[in-house]
Parts: structure tokens; sequence; C-alpha cells
């Protein structure tokens, strides 16, 4: 049913109506369903439709591009900065509209049961069929019609990155100095609230969105969800942590392994991906924060396996979560190889709910933040498929995985153990100038058993990866030469490879986006097959370096170690061209084109595209900072907070710290922040976390939404049409004291009583009826929820055209 609100110029599906249930049928591709599953047994039967699983997912059906160079331009003026103290809500510029999709806590599966506000009454039970807690990367999966990819209705699946347990349990954290604090069900309600949400979402009546409730596509993943391994580390011993049997109240030690070839859960789920053939990628982020250990535990036997977990960050007490207290599982010291089995990517197949998710070790382990696909034809006319990801901590590694198959537009089914086998590569963005100014050489480096280090053999030359012992070598120089068992290392301990091989420390790799020229998944039809890149169209990466207070100064300068020992973001390297900035607190978004525009390539060209800042800056540099920093490749002193935002008026669209990075479908570059801290220091003048556009040919940036008190702006996906964004905001309120939960925020209730689809946020009793349960009102004094926002447009166009 066509609402008041629906898109007058929607071209879409039906003229006059939301697709019917026969469109959808008709579209279903039954060989899109079932796909990663690992035995032959058929699942449950898959609802209605089959999700879109071609090329398409930003194919415009609207919308017509000007000319310059697929950017489809910027119709809206930049919002004002949102100063302190910031206001708990979301804005956007006039003529928009925002509402709530869904929100921490909604039921999105059968039998899922409403969010209570009083946080006591729901547990693990509640949470496994509620979305999650602190969404982050997300992607819009639409459902397949005879007439294309729906912008109507589709699959979303959102990354739950991890819980505020302030804001999750009655009486706050675990503490372990606390026993009344400590128990099982706080920690399995904790793991509940972390993974991933799949849930349907569809236009309603009511001319908004909804979450399908009974959906059979809804689903949670946890850090206790069976999950597959797969790739060169599959079956490797270091995989083989405790077998515990996973109840309700308990993970009892089985006295067996696992066999290094499965495993449970994922957690720390931050940015995202997806694969031209319609699964979804999940990516580990800061998964070495709910590991945990007691004093008197002994540290593992294999100093190895200390070390790794030194340079992977794992600590005595973690990120406080505490699990380990009631879930042995997560004791790094007693199950020192479980750290192992987190810090991948893992596929996940949305058309299919019993779908065991995998865990891709190909693509390597490290604090993954995202995985950003793209596509061309090698030499032999073949299309490959790349992903490019960040490491995100401080100075750690920019890395870029090819798969070694064709990837097979045709048959999906020939797609499903692609991300099993190619090459993983690690970037160093070298200070070779190009023709073109402040324009620099780059290089992928191979992390395979033969790659040539950077630690000196003594004999004049440099060790092989292979002759490391780290990587298997007997000893110093005597090589490993179980090619296998040497990837399967290399894989397990990405970041030791890369420090061997001298990769570039980099200022936090955040997200990256592939630019798009408006013809969809980021390359040209100029040339006629609709699936290579020209020499106007380039292969162009795009990625942010959110910041790094670990970087340049004055004598505490190190490196991290070749030798792979140096605990994770200890290190405090000195600027280079790539990270020009020293203490660099407001980022800078990096962008690099492939050689020959193709995947394949080995050499890039990069520069800056844009240097974060505040043009009033209030930020001095230290004088410890003043030594042989660089920006715009000159060293020296002066003014390095200002950056070199292009807007107009000057100053009216500064942003710092930017993190969630995407282009839509027009070429747009949507720019996420994620500023720790709400709008005083060095934000004073930048205001709030936000979300602006920026034009990738002009560098010309507006801002286009700013965000409630204490939170981040992270994930944005929008419909096949452009006429509808999702964009997520996290952890309002943080920070606030387990006395008082709401201190911070209330958001989204302050801003909002029901969603998108006219459903209240949240239930609370009647004080005229006993027993009866009531929207609350606006301003309610409920606890903050992360949530993912609908935005559209009031006169139903491109959202930012
Ligand atoms: Fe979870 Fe790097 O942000
Ligand atoms: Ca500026
Ligand atoms: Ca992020
Ligand atoms: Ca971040």
């Amino acid at each position: 049913m066509k609402g008041p609100k629906h898109p007058k110029n929607d071209i879409t599906i039906n003229p006059s109506n939301n697709p019917s249930i026969v469109e959808i049928i008709e579209g279903i591709d039954a060989s899109r369903r079932r796909f990663i599953g690992t035995t032959g047994k058929a699942s449950v039967a898959v609802g209605l439709a089959g999700v879109y699983s071609g090329s398409f997912m930003h194919t415009a059906q609207a919308a017509p591009l000007p000319a310059s160079l697929g950017f489809g331009g910027m119709g809206f003026d930049s919002i004002p900065a949102k100063l302190a103290p910031v206001a708990n809500s979301v804005e956007v510029p006039p003529g928009y509209k925002v509402e709530v999709l869904t929100t921490w806590g909604q039921p999105i599966m059968p039998g899922g049961k409403d969010w209570n506000p009083d946080v006591a009454q729901q547990g693990a039970a509640e949470q496994e069929k509620q979305f999650g807690m602190h969404n982050d990367g997300m992607h819009f999966f639409p459902f397949s019609t005879r007439r294309g990819p729906s912008s109507e209705r589709g699959i979303l699946c959102v990354n739950n990155e991890y819980t505020d347990e302030v804001q999750l349990h009655a009486d706050g954290p675990q503490v372990a100095a606390n026993p009344s604090t400590v128990s099982i069900a706080k920690t399995r309600k904790s793991q509940a609230g972390h993974g991933i949400s799949i849930l349907e979402v569809s236009k309603t009546a009511n001319g908004g969105w909804g979450v399908v409730r009974n959906s059979v596509y809804g689903r949670r993943i946890t850090a206790n969800t069976p999950v597959r391994i797969a790739g060169p580390a599959a079956g490797h011993p270091l995989l083989k942590s405790k077998r515990f049997n996973i109840t309700p109240t308990s993970s009892i030690d089985t006295g067996a392994f696992n066999d290094g070839f499965s495993g449970f859960g994922t957690i720390n789920n931050c940015a995202h991906g997806y694969t031209p053939w319609g699964t979804y990628l999940t990516c580990e982020e800061n998964w070495n924060g709910n590991f945990g250990w007691n004093a008197a535990d002994p540290a593992a036997s294999d100093p190895s396996t200390a070390k790794g977990q030194v340079r992977y960050g794992i600590t005595a007490t973690g990120f406080n979560y505490n699990w380990h207290l009631t879930d042995p599982r997560f004791n790094a010291r007693t199950n020192p190889l479980e750290p192992h089995l987190f810090g991948w990517v893992v596929e996940i197949d949305p058309n299919d709910p019993k779908s065991v998710p995998v865990k891709r070790t190909a693509m390597g382990r490290f604090k993954h933040e995202s995985a950003q696909t793209a596509i061309s034809r090698d030499n032999n006319n073949n299309l490959r498929v790349a992903y490019y990801m960040g490491d995100d901590e401080r100075n750690e590694y920019v890395y870029k995985f090819v798969a070694a198959g064709a990837y097979n537009p045709n048959n999906r089914a020939a797609n499903r153990d692609l991300l099993d086998s190619g090459i993983l590569y690690v970037a160093r963005f070298t200070s070779t100038a190009t023709s073109t100014a402040k324009t620099y050489r780059g290089e992928w480096l191979a992390l395979v058993p033969d790659a040539v280090s950077v630690i000196a053999n003594g004999n004049g030359g440099f060790y092989k990866l292979r002759e490391l012992t780290q990587f298997g070598a007997l000893a110093d120089g005597v090589a490993n030469s179980n090619d296998a068992e040497v990837q399967a290392l290399i894989l397990i301990k990405t970041r030791q490879a890369a420090d061997a091989l001298g990769a570039t420390m980099m200022d936090r790799p955040e997200w990256a986006a592939l630019r798009t020229y408006g013809n969809g998944w980021g390359y040209s039809t100029a040339n006629g097959t609709g699936l290579g890149y020209s020499a106007q169209y380039p292969l162009e990466m795009f990625l942010t370096l959110t910041n790094n207070n670990r970087r340049g100064g004055g004598g505490s300068i190190s490196v991290n170690s070749p030798n792979g020992t140096t605990a994770a973001g200890s290190a405090r390297p000195p600027v280079d061209l790539a990270n020009p900035r020293p203490d660099n607190d407001f980022g800078h978004i990096i962008r690099w084109r492939e050689d020959g525009n193709m995947v394949t390539a080995t050499g890039f060209e990069w520069d800056i595209f844009v240097l974060c800042g505040d043009t009033a800056t209030a930020k001095t540099l230290a004088s410890n900072y003043q030594n042989a920093n660089l920006v715009d490749g000159v060293a020296g002193t002066g003014a390095f907070y200002q950056g070199n935002i292009l807007d107009n008026p000057a100053g009216s669209a500064d942003l710092g710290a930017p993190d969630g990075l995407w282009f839509d479908q027009f070429g747009r570059l949507w720019i996420q922040t994620d500023q720790q801290g709400d709008a005083g220091g060095d934000f004073n003048n930048i205001g709030a976390n936000s979300m602006s556009c920026a034009d990738p040919n002009t560098g010309e940036i507006r801002r286009f939404m700013t965000s409630p008190a204490n939170c981040e702006v992270t994930g944005v996906v929008n419909t096949p049409d452009g006429k509808t964004m999702f964009v997520g905001i996290q952890h309002p309120g943080e920070d606030a004291p387990v006395s008082n939960p709401i201190q911070n925020s209330t958001w989204p209730q302050s801003q909002f009583s029901v969603n998108s689809a006219g459903e209240p946020l949240a239930l609370v009793p009647d004080a005229n009826n006993p027993g009866v349960k009531v929207a609350a009102p606006v301003g309610a004094p409920i606890r903050p929820r992360s949530s993912v926002l609908v935005i559209t447009r009031i006169d139903g166009g491109v959202i930012g055209a």
C-alpha cells in the first residue's frame, strides 16, 4: 500500500503498489539458497524470496548523473556544527526526514520478545532474538524481483560490535573484585548482545520502513554460534583450542579439543563487506578485549603463543568484560589457543538462516575493520575479486586479499570457496614521487613463505619468512620447507609477518571504500564490458586513517619490531608522507589507484584525499613534536591541525576522526566520524560526530547529519534506487555511571517515541491502567540505545542529490 510518504518520483518496481507476493516469488532463484551450508541436509524452507545476488548492488535505477566524472552532485547545504553541550537528537538538512528503523532490543525473529526498559527483566534468551547492541557496519541485500532488485524489501545484515555493560545489565559491569556482580547469566547476555543481526526490512503500510518481525530470515549470530573455519590456516594445531560444552549456565571443558575446522562465535564485528555473489562479510576487530585471565593462571607454555598475545593486545583484564570469570573459553591463559579463532573475516549467507558462518583464514588475522571488494579482469580475461582491509590499531597496516580463482557471475555456487585461496598482501606506501604532484608510489608485499623480510641474515642478505622461527623454521636460517605449514602460520600471525616485511605503519586504518562512477560496483561501462576500469574511471580506493596519538614526537620514536614482538599499539613511529602529521588526532583519508586498473596489481600510486581538522584550530603542537614533521611533503613546523577541508564558507564542514567511509552508487563519498569525547577539547569547533558528503573530484565536503551526545556515527547503505538510506548511531550516551545510566543520553527516546513503522520504541507501564503497557513518550527516562536510522527525502528523491 502506498502511503502519503511514499516517494513521488519512485520508478522502482510498481508505479502504484509495493511488489506483490507473486512478483517476489517469481523473482526467486532457487540456486541462491542454502549456499554456504556445509552439510547436504536441507535447511528450513527459506521464505518468499531469494536475495538478489548479481553485481547489481550499486545499480542505479533512477537519478541521471551529471557528466562530472560520475559524481552525482550535492543538492543540499551543509548543516551547522553541533557544538557542546550536544543535544540528544539527530539532525539532517531541510527537506530530509530521519526516523528509527530498529534499535537495540527490538525483536527480529519469530518468538522475539519486546524489549523491556527494565533490563533486569531480560537476559540472554531474550537478547538472542532481539537486535543486538552497538550496531556498526551493515549491508542491504534487496530481494530479487522480476524487475530487478527491490528498493522496498530486503535483508539488512548489521554488525553488533560490542556491548556497553553499564547499559546492558541492571547492576552494571562484572567486577572481579566484587563477586556479587559476576555471573554466567550476565556473561551470556553480553555474548548474546555481540555478533550480527540479520533482519528482513520492508516498506510499511504507513509509508515508512519496518522490521518484519516474524521473518524466516531473522537471525542472530552471537559469540556462541557454531562457526566453520576454512582456508589455508584451517586445521592448523594452533586453532585446536579446548572444546567446551556451551550451555546457558556454564561452559564445560569436555577434555577434548576443537579440530581446527570449527569453533564458536564471532565477536567485535566492526565494519563489514559483501561479495558480488550476495554474501555478507563481517570483520572481527577488538576481539582481544573479550579475553582475560586470572592472576594465578600460568602463562602459555609455548612462548610463541605468549608473544602473539602481546602482539595482538591480549591482556589479563582485556576491556573489562570479565567473561573469563564465568566462561573459561575466554581465559587466554588456560585456553591459550582460543584467541587464534578470532581476528578473521567471516562470510555469512543471509539467504539461508541455517547456514554456518565461515571464517576465511586466507584473508588474514588481525583487528579487521572492513573488507571492501573490487573486481577487474586479469590478462586472461577472467574476473578477479579483491578485498581491501584495514587493521585498526595505532601503527598497524593496510592489506589486500586477491582471490586466486575467477569469479563466476553466472553460477553462484561456483564462488562458494573463492575466498579460501589467494594471496594476502600488505601495503608499503613509499616516498617515491610520480609525475603527479604530491602523488607517490606504493607496493603490495605478498605475505607468502618466500617473501623476503627486512631482517638481515648475516650473510649479506635477508631472511625469507620461511626462515624465521615464528613461521616454523627450526632455528633462524633453517627454513621450514612445508609451504602449507608456513602459510598457515603467516596467516595466523599476520601482524608479525607484516612486521617482518617492513610494511608501512599507518594512523589506524578504518574503512576502505571503492570509488563508484554511477554504474555500480566502481567499474565503468565506458570500455563496453561493464566489468573493467579505464583511464577515465580508474580503480580507486579510499581509506580512512582515523587518528594516532602515537605518531611522531621527540626522543621516544620506535617502530614495530621486524621480529614481531612489539606490543600492540606501543610503537611511536616518525611521521612519513602517508602519515604526515605528528600526534594526528583529526585523522585523514588516503587513496590509491592500482597499476593497470587491476586488482591483481602489485604496485599503485597514492595521495592524500583530505587532511581533516579544525580551520579555527584550538590545538597547538606540543614542543616535543616540532622535529621533522611533514604536511604535504614539506618538513618543518607550522599549522598542522587546520587540515585542508574544502568547504564554503571555510570551516563550515570541518570534521575529525573519520571512520565509516562509503561511496553510494552515484559517486558520492560519505564520511562518518568517531571522535573520542563529545565536541570538547580539540573538537570544540568541529562539534559532535557527524556524517558528511564529499565530491571525490574536487574534495568539497558538506556536513549532512549530526548526532546525539556521546555516540559514534557508523554504518551506511542505501536501497538500489538511492531513495532510502540506512545510517547507524552507535553507543549514544556512553561512559555513563552505573548509578545513572541515562546521565549522558536517553536517545533515541529523547527524540522519538515510535519507529518508522509507527511501533513504540519502548513499552512502559500505564500509570492509569495497572497491568497495561503503553508507548513511552518522547523524553521518557529510557536507557540510550544504539539504533539504525532511516533517512528519506520528503519529496521522495535520491539521498544527497
Ligand atoms: Fe570498530 Fe575501528 O572501529
Ligand atoms: Ca575547512
Ligand atoms: Ca569503525
Ligand atoms: Ca573508530
